[in-house]
């Protein structure tokens, strides 16, 4: 588990990151945001788009692997049509990495055009990772860079804690060492993150978020819930339903009343272990 995960974000926190971000991404030729693709948009740093300027920017949707693949592939599309580039990786096994070079070249064609240009056709093109806690950032500047720390003499203007890292010979990675805040003041934001986990149990009403994750599921994977816990009555309120469900898996407390604790918290960790199904909890507008 990420040891940011542990930072609280607030407001003096924040400020400084901006400033710092706002620093360095004068350093680079773009900057690389990691996302979840379960959750593509409340994943995301709200003042990333203002801080960029004219850099372009690469959405890097990671955890592919854990997320519905039609939703991600729409959400491919979403982005590029809006000018952004992106592209969907699972970090943690390494599938698609091999995608982002060439996607990174891509997106930076012109720039790579000015330095040749220039005579200077060898120049590392510089990108900034940026991310919310959680979403794998660490993850991918490992699978992309390794312990491959770039030299960092003669480079003004780098924050303290942060560091370069060489992809290869034509590609850096800057990993700044601030916390990225979610758009934490909307509701959904701050559920959808601790579904997925990205926001500690241990300061949510487990029983709620379970009985909120089976109302949101049941809107788009009815069948994938059906296929994992048996028919459920989806006409059901949501406290009703976390009922049938803790029954379909008999658990009950004395009384005969439903475990709606235990049922909650059963869901939570089979939804986050995929065990339900491949699940994007957000899709394009
Ligand atoms: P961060 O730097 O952005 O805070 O995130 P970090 O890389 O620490 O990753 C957070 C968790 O997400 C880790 O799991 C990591 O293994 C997992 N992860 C990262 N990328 C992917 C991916 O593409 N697919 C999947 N399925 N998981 C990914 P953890 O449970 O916190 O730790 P561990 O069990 O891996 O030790």
């Amino acid at each position: 588990m990420s040891q940011t995960q542990n930072i609280q974000w607030f407001p003096g926190h924040m400020t400084k990151t901006r400033r710092q971000m706002e620093k360095e991404i004068a350093l680079v030729d773009a900057v690389a945001e990691i996302v979840d693709a379960r959750i593509p948009a409340s994943s995301r740093n709200p003042d990333i788009p203002k801080l960029l300027g004219k850099k372009p920017m690469l959405i890097v949707l990671n955890k592919c692997d854990m997320a519905d693949a039609n939703a991600t592939n729409e959400w491919i599309k979403w982005f590029e049509g809006r000018g952004i580039s992106a592209i969907a990786l699972d970090c943690r096994s390494g599938k698609g990495v091999n995608q982002f070079v060439p996607k990174v070249k891509d997106m930076l064609r012109e720039k790579i055009k000015a330095n040749t240009e220039k005579g200077m056709a060898g120049k590392p093109l510089r990108l900034m990772v940026v991310g919310i806690p959680n979403v794998g950032k660490s993850t991918f500047i490992n699978r992309m860079a390794g312990a491959n720390k770039a030299k960092t003499e003669n480079r003004p203007g780098v924050t303290r804690g942060s560091q370069w890292f060489a992809v290869d010979r034509q590609l850096e990675l800057l990993d700044t060492p601030g916390i990225l805040w979610p758009k934490f003041d909307d509701i959904t934001v701050g559920e959808h993150l601790a579904f997925t986990g990205a926001i500690k149990d241990n300061v949510m009403d487990i029983e709620l978020l379970g009985m909120r994750l089976l109302e949101t599921l049941s809107i788009s994977y009815k069948a994938e819930l059906t296929k994992r816990y048996g028919e459920l009555d989806f006409g059901l309120e949501p406290y009703d339903l976390l009922c049938c469900l803790a029954k379909k898996r008999g658990m009950v407390i004395r009384g005969g009343e439903y475990d709606t604790l235990r049922a909650s918290a059963m869901l939570l960790e089979e939804f986050r272990n995929c065990k339900i199904g491949n699940i994007t909890l957000e899709r394009v507008e």
